[in-house]
């Protein structure tokens, strides 16, 4: 969707729910996953991209002290009064802002005492391509700058993930927040997750994304990523390391007849995960496409079968990708347990060939997943409150 649009929707949701128009309208992409499962929070290395699908948050003061917030799904208008604590059902949304202000409150930043505040987006959600990401973050700058504030992007990125661990609930690692926060046009994001470390790689030249998010969609929340987070520091802790990012092949092998068998298969799809985003640099590094292409699909095989994290709808996807002209590779993006796979193409892959693995698709499960062609995006920023 034009961002124009995205732009205008804001403006016209926070106008109508609120009779007057906003002071500040911010903006944070969605991301893929590139390369990288479940590495970030295991302190290792990890890549993905800022696309262009985004949250849009419009906010203004208020001098009542009250804080209201309105969404597009049903134009309700939801009050949070007093105390900040999550909150459940259909206001539960409402979780990522109030989280974002917990975590400033945390870190002795000010916080704006009430506002009117309306968000609009094009991310699809539960699709894996971080709509909760792109919403703290958005919150974050809008929150910041009504209070004339600013942050350096580390922070910002570190109180986007804050509000996800310790307000929403979620024990997610660095990727999302760093990706919709230092995201760049024409590039990938590449994080070393200890430090956090942060950087960008230009994007293999010729190639672009192709999104199929499944009917299926997924919820972290679920506990299933909370489960896989619990396997990992198992590993760890029987390793004798803080990490797993500390691990080797030899050291798992080593200590094999310890762990319990799945343990030890989530453990070894980090260890050499991370490895493989080593190499992702180097073929990025010489161009070489081919690679590439064979270390996303490599990924994907190591996420379906040491880490268990995929399902039978995006194992179909990526079998049926790899095969066709012009996919270089493709891998399921994100937490896992449902959700998309991401291809990356050449330009010969166009919306004839996305078109019939979708309708293959509808056939085998009865329902065609939803096909984004994406590019690459800029990190979070806020953007003039005009039309
Ligand atoms: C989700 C989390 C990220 C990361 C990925 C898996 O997107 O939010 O922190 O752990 O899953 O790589």
């Amino acid at each position: 969707m034009p961002l124009r649009v995205l732009q205008n929707r804001s403006m016209a949701l926070f106008e109508r729910a609120f009779d007057r128009k906003p002071e500040i309208v911010c903006r944070a992409p969605g991301r893929i996953e590139f390369v990288g499962n479940h590495t970030d929070y295991n302190g290792g290395l990890v890549m993905g991209a800022a696309i262009d699908r985004e949250v849009r948050v419009a906010m203004a003061l208020r001098t009542d002290g009250r804080r209201r917030f309105c969404s597009e799904i049903g134009d309700t208008v939801w009050e949070h009064a007093g105390e900040l604590r999550p909150v459940s059902g259909d206001a539960a949304w409402t979780n990522y802002p109030t989280g974002v202000l917990a975590a400033m409150v945390a870190r002795g930043l000010r916080t704006p005492v009430g506002f009117d505040y309306a968000v609009v987006s094009d991310l699809p959600r539960g699709a894996g391509l971080s709509s909760s990401a792109a919403i703290e973050l958005a919150s974050a700058l809008g929150f910041l700058g009504l209070t004339h504030q600013e942050v350096s992007r580390e922070d910002l990125v570190n109180i986007g993930r804050a509000a996800e661990n310790n307000f929403v609930g979620v024990p997610c690692g660095i990727l999302d927040q760093g990706v919709s926060g230092f995201g760049r046009s024409g590039h990938l994001v590449a994080i070393d997750c200890r430090g956090p470390e942060f950087s960008t790689v230009a994007m293999p030249s010729g190639s672009r994304f192709r999104v199929f998010n499944t009917p299926s969609s997924h919820a972290l929340v679920d506990g299933l990523y909370a489960a896989r987070h619990r396997e990992c520091s198992q590993a760890a802790e029987i390793l004798g390391v803080s990490l797993l990012a500390d691990a080797s092949l030899e050291m798992l092998e080593a200590k094999r007849a310890r762990m319990p068998d799945e343990v030890f298969r989530r453990a070894r799809h980090v260890v050499e995960e991370i490895e493989r985003v080593r190499s992702m640099r180097a073929a990025l590094a010489a161009g070489d496409l081919n690679e590439v292409g064979a270390l996303l699909t490599a990924s994907h095989r190591s996420s379906q079968h040491l880490f268990a994290n995929s399902t039978a709808q995006l194992d179909w996807l990526v079998d049926h990708l790899v095969p066709v002209g012009g996919v270089l590779g493709a891998r399921l993006s994100g937490g896992g347990f449902g959700g998309a796979v991401m291809a990356l193409t050449r330009e010969d892959f166009g919306d004839r060939e996305a078109n019939r693995i979708a309708a293959t698709f509808a056939e085998a499960w009865g329902q065609p997943p939803t096909v984004l062609a994406l590019n690459t995006a800029d990190g979070a920023s806020t953007v003039p409150p005009v039309c």
